[in-house]
């Protein structure tokens, strides 16, 4: 059985309808690239998937059980997590804090504790890329960077799932190959990518 499937998704902004009719499967263990022109809607199938955006038709189920569309709680306590094209990050904060904000209460009463997740933050940004200052100020980091720290967001909620809806120009080659070996150990994801190499080599598309 499909790990996540979807299942004639559609979304229209208007007049403009971004996903006519899509659906997917991703299994296990696999990583997933979605191809397509500037327009073409993967950021809209992402952020279906994750729970940000509720389609007009459609369905989705994460190991058989139906998902509720549009409700980013369900999506996240399902287990799947999204690294936004766009990373929002919060410019004053240190970047170990911006790698755990939202994800601050862990249970119900039970709050973060800091100094565990400053450690984990950066044991994550170091699996991506090496010589991170955590206590540097998200402010100070250039656009691959950003990039980086929302992959590692995206990590910190220890998902099932993981939609990375990022561009490879902006990360880079070397970056890449280590969010390759990231992406073999053992979960799913299902990655965003402008470059068809890169799709091709890392991914069934
Ligand atoms: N919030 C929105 N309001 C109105 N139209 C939107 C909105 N978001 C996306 N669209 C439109 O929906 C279509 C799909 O956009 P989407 O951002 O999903 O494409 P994309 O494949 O991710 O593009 P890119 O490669 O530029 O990231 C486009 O025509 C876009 O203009
Ligand atoms: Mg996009």
């Amino acid at each position: 059985m499909s790990l996540l499937t979807a299942q004639g998704i559609t979304k229209r902004y208007g007049g403009v309808i971004a996903l006519d009719d899509v659906s997917l499967e991703l299994n296990a263990g696999e990583v997933l690239g979605l191809l397509g022109a500037n327009g073409s809607g993967k950021s809209t199938l992402s952020s279906v998937l994750a729970g940000d955006n509720r389609p007009e038709r459609g369905t989705l189920a994460l190991d058989g059980v139906e998902l509720a569309a549009g409700s980013p709680r369900a999506a996240r306590a399902a287990g799947i997590a999204i690294a936004h094209q766009h990373p929002g990050l919060a410019p004053d904060l240190p970047v170990w804090e911006n790698v755990f904000l939202g994800a601050e209460v862990c249970k119900a009463g039970r709050f973060l504790d800091q100094a565990s997740a400053r450690r984990r933050a950066g044991e994550l940004l170091s699996s991506l890329r090496p010589g991170w200052d955590p206590d540097a100020p998200a402010t100070s980091l250039n656009a691959a960077d950003q990039q980086l720290v929302e992959i590692a967001k995206a990590l910190a909620l220890e998902p099932r799932s993981r939609q990375s809806d990022t561009r490879d120009s902006r990360i880079g080659r070397a970056r890449y190959r280590d969010r390759v070996h990231l992406a073999s150990d053992g979960g799913n994801r299902s990655a965003v990518r402008s470059r068809a190499g890169v799709v091709q080599r890392t991914a069934r598309w």
